[in-house]
């Protein structure tokens, strides 16, 4: 092999036979790494100032090496640069492009840095920004909500438990529970996002380096919080991507939960909600058909979201210290679940921004299966008689309404009065529906005064007019 090779492996001084092909393939990581280029050039920038400071490198060194890099991410945003395989990662490419253009200078790079930090910075400089970009996705969702929930704290419909009729809800409360879920994931990100904010430079292979790199400059000029403390764990810990993808599946599941109900009120049989027609699709055969798409398929992708989380865990799993090359492994799961997370959020965010609620269509719904049976009972408990009597008095007035195939509020003052002598003219306050959600006014109940205050409270937490 000829030293000015580009694709000359860096590490092939102690070999005497070159990679086998097949290996060379099975090996590499440039066909999905690639996208850590900028933050491999970021890094490597701070780690050229940083040796630089110590004296390591020359200012006039440090500067050709920063130009090189420089130049090397234009051509790379260009599409002027081409991959390749034989120089296995993203961090070979690089410097390979380094040295080829600036020569011998280029070779100094490397000084007290292997590719071990080298990743888990890059890693942690990718998973940091996109971290940024879901935090904001989940508030832009949140947002939709929230406008939503304002628009419709009034609004009634039926309360599910098992899929049954419960009690009535109002629509609002019912998005202000989607709300709360999303900001359990922002601040589960949130939190992981200041994990990810340690810096691993400095680390070198696994054991540190002999030079001496202020180590706190380099996380400062990567805005890391701090430089990590233990140069073994920092080369191999992958608790950070475990733990994204994790909040991120949770994310999903979250959604897919939407996703159902979505899924569920736009069916004639619930027909609660109508979903914009660009964000659904027809059949190719049958033509009345106008399928909920979007929410199908964030449902389906939750799979992947969680695949990605379990294989991370595996990978990790049992893994001695430190750095070993299973740890490649953690890039296409990570990559992939970043990109659903964001693209589920944003489809959920423009989709809801745009659904047409059909409130006549809920408030009917609302009206059957004796979704005020409750208030009913808690009418009786209010005029003395023990809440399991109520109950059963209550189960009886149910009966004879099922028979004669009518709701609660249409049986005769006469037929509840032969049930119980306690019911009199006023019950039918509150077998109405409106009297049943606005007495449920205590904080996180479902009356629209509640709504209300929890809109309001969001928007303070959001820092929202
Ligand atoms: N491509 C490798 C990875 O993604 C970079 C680190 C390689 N380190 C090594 N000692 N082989 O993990």
């Amino acid at each position: 092999m000829s030293s000015d090779d580009l694709n000359d492996k860096p590490w092939s001084g102690r070999f005497d036979e070159p990679t086998d092909k097949f290996v060379e393939k099975f090996t590499a990581s440039i066909g999905f790494d690639h996208r850590l280029y900028p933050y491999d050039i970021e890094g490597s920038r701070a780690h050229a100032l940083t040796l630089a400071k110590s004296g390591i490198i020359t200012d006039a060194e440090c500067k050709l090496i920063i130009n090189g890099l420089n130049e090397i991410l234009q051509d790379i945003e260009r599409d002027k640069l081409t991959w390749s395989v034989a120089l296995e990662d993203i961090h070979m490419n690089i410097e390979a492009r380094l040295i080829e253009r600036i020569g011998e200078t280029g070779k100094k790079l490397h000084t007290g840095r292997s590719r071990n930090d080298q990743v888990a910075t890059d890693m942690r400089l990718y998973l940091r920004a996109e971290i940024d970009l879901v935090l904001q996705e989940i508030r832009r969702l949140q947002l939709a909500l929230l406008r939503l929930a304002e628009q419709e704290a009034e609004t009634i419909m039926p309360g599910f438990t098992h899929l049954q009729v419960a009690q009535p809800v109002t629509f609002g409360h019912h998005m202000m529970a989607w709300f709360e879920m999303l900001d359990r994931d922002y601040d589960r990100i949130s939190q992981c996002r200041k994990r990810v904010n340690v810096m691993p430079l400095g680390s070198a292979a696994l054991a540190g380096t002999s030079y001496t790199l202020d180590r706190s400059f380099t996380a400062r000029l990567l805005g890391f919080e701090r430089p990590s403390n233990n140069s073994l764990d920092a080369v191999s810990d992958r608790d950070f991507i475990i733990e994204f993808c994790s909040a991120a599946a949770l994310v999903l599941m979250h959604l897919s939960r939407f996703s159902e109900e979505l899924v569920l009120w736009t069916s004639a049989q619930f027909d609660f909600i109508d979903l914009p027609d660009r964000f659904c699709t027809g059949s190719s055969i049958m033509p009345q058909k106008k399928n909920p798409d979007v929410p199908e398929l964030v449902r389906g992708k939750t799979g992947r979201t969680l695949g990605n989380f379990i294989a991370l865990f595996t990978i990790m799993k049992s893994q001695p210290l430190a750095y070993n090359k299973d740890n490649q492994e953690d890039k296409e799961p990570l990559f992939d679940s970043v990109d659903t997370v964001k693209d589920a959020l944003r489809a959920f965010a423009d989709m809801l921004s745009a659904v047409k609620v059909k409130r006549d269509n809920m408030l009917a719904a609302a009206k059957k299966g004796f979704a005020t049976a409750t208030d009913l009972a808690d009418y009786l408990v209010r005029r003395g008689v023990p809440f399991r009597d109520a109950h059963e008095i209550v189960g009886k007035a149910v009966k004879s309404a099922i028979e004669a195939n009518k709701d609660l509020e249409e049986l005769e003052l006469t037929q509840l009065q032969a049930l119980s002598t306690k019911i009199e003219g006023d019950v039918y306050n509150v077998l109405e529906l409106q009297g049943s959600v606005g007495s449920r006014n205590l904080l996180g109940g479902t009356a629209p005064a509640q709504v209300n205050h929890q809109i309001a409270a969001a928007r303070k937490r959001l820092g929202i007019k």
